[in-house]
């Protein structure tokens, strides 16, 4: 099927943060893309119950910021959905197309990032971010979770889920290294120790209680936030 690609951006001033200069583990090859693809897990049935849980169904405009290699989009597209997909990396856009095309769905996807994202369709039902919005720091994640607002119907829903802490602040060395220590895989196996060393070290994970603020003053009302471990966490919320 074929694709509608544009190139949605809004004005970039120059104060503004570099979101096309992607923080911590290099994701800038084909290679790395695929490599990622397969140590993220990729799973079209848990993407599919997410959007089961979210309420997505024909007909539904759903807007994916920082989709990476695409599936949600594409499960998305698969059951009718007007599913839109967003990201920074061309890189990234192109494996998503290349799995919309293997599916035969049609999906839109936009060169974007979350601070620059111009949203030209018609206001969103869903809008969703998965591993990502740690890419940006404290201030921007604000800014971005203003603009996601901003994308939804009143009522529409938001989704985030991401390296989230939940621990004390006085815990965190001993947790991060407990965390690392318990997932890191051998090299290809999956993500090494260096990739959850470089995420704690150049990358923005912040604490759930900074999102829940962030939430809160960027429109949204917390429906649920469910603390999946102590690095991991995912808000469902509604636009007010
Ligand atoms: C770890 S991947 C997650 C991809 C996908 N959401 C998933 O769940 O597998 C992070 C993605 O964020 C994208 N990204 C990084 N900074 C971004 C930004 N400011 N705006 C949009 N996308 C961004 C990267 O290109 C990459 O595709």
């Amino acid at each position: 099927m074929p694709h509608t690609d544009t190139d949605t951006t809004r004005p970039r001033p120059a104060w503004l943060f570099r979101e096309y200069e992607p923080v911590g583990v290099d994701l800038g090859t084909p290679e790395a893309v695929a490599a990622y693809d397969r140590n993220q897990g990729t799973d079209p049935g848990a993407d599919d119950a997410l959007l089961d849980r979210l309420g997505v169904g024909a007909g539904t405009r759903l807007v994916d910021l920082a989709c990476g290699t695409g599936s949600l989009v594409v499960q998305a597209a698969r059951r009718g959905a007007e599913a839109h997909g967003v990201d920074v990396s061309a890189e990234m856009l192109a494996f998503a197309r290349a799995r919309a095309d293997r599916a035969d769905v049609h999906a839109y996807w936009h060169r974007a990032g979350f601070l620059d994202y111009a949203h030209r369709a018609a206001p969103a039902d869903v809008v969703t971010t998965k591993a990502a919005l740690h890419q940006l720091p404290d201030f921007w994640k604000q800014q971005a979770l203003l603009d996601a607002a901003a994308l939804l119907r009143p009522g529409g829903t938001f989704y985030l889920w991401d390296v989230v802490f939940g621990f004390p602040p006085a815990d965190a060395a001993e947790r991060l290294q407990q965390w690392i220590d318990s997932v890191a895989s051998p090299e290809n196996q999956g993500f090494t120790r260096t990739d959850f060393e470089t995420h704690v070290r150049e990358e923005f994970s912040t604490y759930s209680w900074i999102l829940e603020g962030m939430l809160e003053r960027a429109g949204f009302d917390i429906v649920s936030h469910t603390s999946l471990s102590p690095t991991h966490g995912e808000f469902l919320c509604r636009r007010r």
